[in-house]
């Protein structure tokens, strides 16, 4: 046998040797499947971004904004509202509203670890925990003063909102072009008081409205100011929202 044969077979086997390696090595031969299409039961989903896709989008809207249900997606949000608190609403949801409980103990979906999973990436994705370090905010549970107080709360809660927010929702909230209506009763029927306290404390820069401090009359709203315009608020609830209906169409010379 010549050298030169010898080496062109053994520079053949090195060659088959190696395309054997790399092709077994190759998980994505022709009629194979593609490993992150492989089928990944609900409960073994710990990735952040397909949990909140599938479980929270719907009502919150991507990367938690510009949905119908609250703003997640914010920095200040997160802050004020906290892991702690974050773990509890999503875990046993909100009553009363449509915000479903999530843990599979209370009838929900996902197990203890998706949920921590969901607050971390929160956290992780939306929130700038090192910009508020130092920074007061408004503690997320609002104290409501005893009944005695209550009237007195709603009286300043009314001068309140006056003073941060008539300009846009106007004087007795029936909204401007600028903001729409906060007293209507469908709207209080649906958002529990936590809500409207978010709402008061984080704003919606999302859709345009400020967060408390920043309702541009010099200084922020203190404690006490956002406890109060939430209580005038929540005093706006209705007993039956939906019923002015059959009084605007009475059924006149038509009942049975
Ligand atoms: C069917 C609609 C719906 C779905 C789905 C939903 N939410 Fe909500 N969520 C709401 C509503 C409505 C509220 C406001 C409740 C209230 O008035 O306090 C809310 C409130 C919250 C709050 C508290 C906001 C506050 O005031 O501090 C958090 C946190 C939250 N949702 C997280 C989630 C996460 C995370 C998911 C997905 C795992 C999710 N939600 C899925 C409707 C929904
Ligand atoms: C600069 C204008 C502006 C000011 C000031 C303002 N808002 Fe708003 N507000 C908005 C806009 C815009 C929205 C979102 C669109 C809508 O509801 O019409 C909104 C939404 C809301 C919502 C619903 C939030 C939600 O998640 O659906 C509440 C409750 C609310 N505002 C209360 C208040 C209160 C209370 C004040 C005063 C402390 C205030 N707003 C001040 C513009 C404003």
């Amino acid at each position: 046998m010549s050298a030169a044969r010898e080496t062109r077979r053994s520079r053949f086997r090195a060659l088959l040797a190696v395309s054997v390696v790399v092709l077994s090595a190759c998980d994505s031969l022709p009629g194979k499947p593609d490993p992150a299409d492989r089928y990944v039961r609900p409960d073994a989903v710990m990735d952040f971004e397909t949990l909140f896709a599938a479980n929270c989008t719907g009502c919150h809207g991507e990367g938690g904004r510009q949905g119908p249900a609250p703003l997640l997606g914010d920095p200040l949000y997160l802050a004020y509202a906290g892991p702690r608190e974050l773990r509890r609403i999503v875990s046993d949801g909100v009553p009363g509203t449509s915000m479903p409980a999530f843990l599979d103990e209370k009838g929900g979906t996902l197990r203890a670890a998706q949920i921590d999973a969901l607050v971390a990436g929160m956290q992780a994705s939306w929130g700038m925990a090192g910009r508020f370090a130092g920074r007061r905010l408004p503690p997320y549970r609002g104290t409501r003063g005893g009944d005695a107080g209550l009237a007195y709360a709603r009286a300043r809660g009314r001068a309140s909102f006056q003073i941060f927010c008539a300009k846009c929702h106007a004087a007795q909230g029936g909204g401007t072009p600028k903001a729409g209506s906060v007293f209507e009763p469908s709207f209080l029927a649906l958002v529990s008081d936590q809500g409207l306290r978010t709402a008061v404390v984080a704003g919606r820069p999302d859709l345009g409205m400020p967060a408390y401090y920043a309702h541009a009359v010099g200084r922020p709203m203190s404690d006490e100011e956002i406890a109060d315009v939430v209580t005038w608020m929540a005093a706006h609830r209705v007993e039956f929202p939906g019923r002015p209906f059959s009084q605007a169409a009475p059924f006149v010379g038509k009942e049975p």
